[in-house]
């Protein structure tokens, strides 16, 4: 159904608190489960090379406790693709990775990184996994993405949220634009980086846009109100823009 727009929950930041104090709590598998019942269509983890938030048993147990579509967030080494491989995710997504960054700072610069990231894709390809790549809302990222075989790109929303005013809606027509040329040749679109609640709903409107990734925000919310409460209103913002976009309203 084109208009259902899936919401990943990302839960990095659960296991972010976790690994303050080293222990169990918070369980970012809980989270997951929780934010399953709440309204997520799938959950997003990202395991970095330095493991400082989900770690290799977390990716295990997700796999194996959560019955809903787990997007792996990678980099592409071989370490990642390995992991990959072993535990087969519904969608692997690959993202730039630095150790000094604080968070996926930019988008992949698939048009330059072409001979590398083709070997990535066809691997994870191989073994029925849907590849995505991160890129800036750009046609010829899409481009590239699409010349070396990946089903699917998330545009990279974090200079929209950042952005004010006038700057904002000029990244908003840029990742309208990108949706847009994403379907003309043929590539499932997604976006993710940055949302909240007041940022999320220009681009839920987008109407080729079939996926959002949001993390941070909702793990910051459930301090104030619980992660349950700020899944299931993120939820409905999200549903709201897309029937208001398509001139219907939800219930
Ligand atoms: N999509 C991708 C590819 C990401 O790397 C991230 C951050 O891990 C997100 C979405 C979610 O971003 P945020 O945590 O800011 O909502």
């Amino acid at each position: 159904m084109r208009n259902h727009l899936r919401l990943g929950v990302n839960i990095d930041h659960v296991a972010t608190i976790r690994n303050a104090r080293g222990g169990r709590h918070p369980d970012p598998v809980r989270a997951a489960r929780l934010a399953v019942q709440a309204g997520a269509d799938g959950i997003t983890a990202h395991l970095r090379e330095d493991r400082r938030h989900i770690s290799d048993g977390d990716i295990d147990r997700l796999i194996r406790e959560i019955d809903r579509p787990l997007n792996f967030e990678m980099a592409a080494t071989d370490e990642m693709l390995a992991i990959a491989l072993r535990h087969r995710p519904h969608a692997a997504c690959l993202v730039p990775e630095r150790r000094e960054e604080r968070t996926t700072e930019g988008g992949l610069d698939v048009a330059r990184g072409r001979d590398h990231l083709a070997r990535f894709v066809r691997a994870l390809k191989a073994t029925g996994i849907r590849v995505s790549m991160f890129v800036e809302a750009t046609a010829a990222q899409l481009d590239a993405s699409k010349a070396i075989g990946a089903d699917i790109v998330e545009l990279h929303t974090g200079a929209y949220c950042h952005a004010e005013g006038a700057e904002r809606q000029r990244e908003l027509d840029r990742i309208a634009a990108a949706a847009v040329h994403a379907e003309r040749i043929g590539l499932e679109c997604h976006a993710g980086h940055g949302l909240t609640f007041d940022t999320v709903a220009p681009v839920a409107a987008i109407p080729t846009l079939m996926e959002l990734n949001i993390g941070h925000f909702l793990v910051g919310e459930a301090i104030f109100g619980g992660l349950e409460s700020a899944i299931r209103r993120m939820r409905a913002l999200m549903d709201n823009a897309r029937a208001e976009a398509g001139g219907e309203r939800s219930a």
